[in-house]
């Protein structure tokens, strides 16, 4: 018995999924894109470049397909069908990001762009007129390549010039933008951007990246604190920061206290400072670099402290936790010199490596293994360390290869975190909402065209960029309308039954 097609369904029936999970009336259903990924109209009207249309247009060695988003899923000129999608899905919230150089072409507000402005109001009023809340990301990474010039994340003024162009935002669209995620996940644009990774694609962690700590949470502060004084009281909206995408968990119970830290390198640096009690950097993670510099030779820490000041201006600075949350790893101890540098330098730092779960089976990425309790654990130790009172989940979603309608995994995946979500919920943990990560194929990245994370497919081959739903697009919308997980039919095609 074979399976062959997913886009022609035959009668037979594959399995029954569901519960009946009612999930609260306050819950946010959502999906997320991010600006370069999906917009395209790389040097539409006056757009400024950024920092990842130089880098690509520089070299095509750094995407599996050579590609670049110049086009993508030409959003710039599509929107109006982006927002048919959020209704065809019953989303209650469409995450996008705004890219910074397209609203300020030089990467300062002494020139703000009319076309940029036209574009995201009238994407918003679009979204309003259906009945669609926008979640607005400042910053998914695309860089004005002029603040690159300058030092980009390692020089300290990007927390002026940043808090600069939220102020621009707020006052372009505050009166209707209630949730803004100032900053989309600090470990890639620092640890992926300074580990070549991502733009700017250097190789200078452990200094570059590094600052880039300290200057996202600045930045990050910087942006919350113009809101707090100066729109709060007009607009009542809700600020956050989308942090992390892994959980970890210990291999063995010898491997408990590295997991701690691990936690603590990849989550703590970037939550502490914002959500911790005391604020600044987790302390043992910051007295281990403090050691690691000044065995190597450095007169400072690598890790820059935060003075007295600035611990203040960037404790607190948060409505609520946002989450993007896609995997689980199993964090095994290791001699540090011994340590991998997958998939970042902190590995070495405190040496661990990351390792998969022989039972729990991985997407086509061999390290993105699937472990949906994770989710809850992940939400749970948020609320017990930092007792925040809501937690947004600004991304969870599933990738592929292959272009598949019948995207039984996917749905599956989604399926699965969902009943976590609940769960938690159940637990007493107030989840405001989750935005599948994404509403449709897009630019992955390095890896190009070739990974899809979409409820919608993509076709980068047709001139209008068609998209259709998956089957995962249609379980989701089902979730959407009945605000529970459905009792779902897998309609299969078999060759020979
Ligand atoms: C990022 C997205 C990306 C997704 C899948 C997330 O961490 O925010 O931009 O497409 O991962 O790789």
């Amino acid at each position: 018995m074979q399976l062959i097609s997913a886009v022609v369904f035959s009668a037979v029936v594959s399995g029954c999924f569901g519960q009946n999970e009612t999930f609260p009336t306050w819950f946010l259903f959502g999906a997320a894109t991010a600006a370069y990924q999906i917009e395209g109209g790389w040097n539409a009207g006056d757009k400024g470049e950024s920092m990842w249309d130089r880098l690509l247009h520089s070299t095509n060695d750094i995407t599996l397909d050579s590609s670049n988003a110049d086009v993508a899923c030409d959003s710039y000129h599509l929107w109006k069908r982006d927002i048919e999608v959020a209704k065809e899905l019953g989303l209650n919230v469409y995450r996008f990001s705004i890219s910074w150089p397209r609203i300020l072409p030089s990467g300062f507000p002494n020139q703000v762009s009319e076309d940029g402005k036209k574009y995201y109001s009238n994407l918003i009023d679009g979204l309003l007129e259906k009945g669609i809340q926008p979640v607005v990301t400042m910053y998914h990474w695309d860089l004005p390549q002029s603040l690159q010039d300058l030092g980009g994340w390692a020089n300290p003024l990007i927390a002026t010039w940043f808090g600069d162009y939220a102020r621009v935002l707020y006052n372009l669209f505050g009166d209707r933008v209630k949730y803004w995620i100032t900053l989309n996940e600090p470990l890639a644009i620092c640890d992926g951007g300074y580990n070549k990774m991502a733009a700017p694609y250097l190789d200078d962690m452990k200094i570059g990246g590094y600052l880039c700590n300290k200057h996202v949470l600045l930045a990050h502060a910087a942006a919350y604190r113009v809101y707090e004084k100066e729109f709060q009281s007009l607009y009542y909206g809700k600020l956050s920061m989308a942090n992390v995408f892994f959980w970890f968990k210990p291999e063995k119970t010898t491997d408990e206290e590295a997991t701690k830290l691990a936690i603590q390198m990849w989550e703590g640096r970037y939550a502490h400072p914002i959500y911790s009690e005391s604020g600044g950097w987790p302390p043992e993670l910051e007295k281990i670099l403090a050691e690691n510099s000044k065995k190597e030779g450095y007169p400072y820490p690598r890790l820059p402290p935060f003075t007295p000041e600035e611990i203040e201006f960037v404790k607190g600075t948060y409505d609520f936790y946002a989450l993007n949350h896609y995997t689980t790893r199993l964090v095994r101890k290791v001699d540090p010199e011994k340590a991998g540098s997958w998939p970042y330098y902190g590995c070495k730092e405190i040496g661990v490596d990351f390792v998969n779960h022989p039972t729990w089976k991985t997407a086509v990425i061999d390290w993105f293994a699937i472990y949906p309790e994770g989710l809850r654990e992940q939400l749970l130790w948020i609320n017990n360390t930092y007792g925040v009172d809501q937690v947004m989940i600004t991304e969870n979603g599933y990738p592929d290869l292959n272009d598949d309608l019948f995207d039984v995994q996917r749905m599956t995946y989604i399926k699965t975190m969902l009943q976590q979500v609940f769960l938690a919920i159940n637990d007493g943990i107030h989840v405001m909402g989750y935005t599948v990560w994404s509403m449709m194929d897009n630019f992955e990245w390095v890896t190009g065209y070739k990974t899809k994370y979409g409820l919608y497919a993509v076709d980068f081959l047709s001139p209008n960029l068609t998209r259709t739903p998956r089957e995962s697009a249609r379980f989701y919308s089902s979730v959407t309308k009945g605000r529970r997980i459905p009792k779902y039919r897998v309609l299969v095609d078999y060759e020979d039954v």
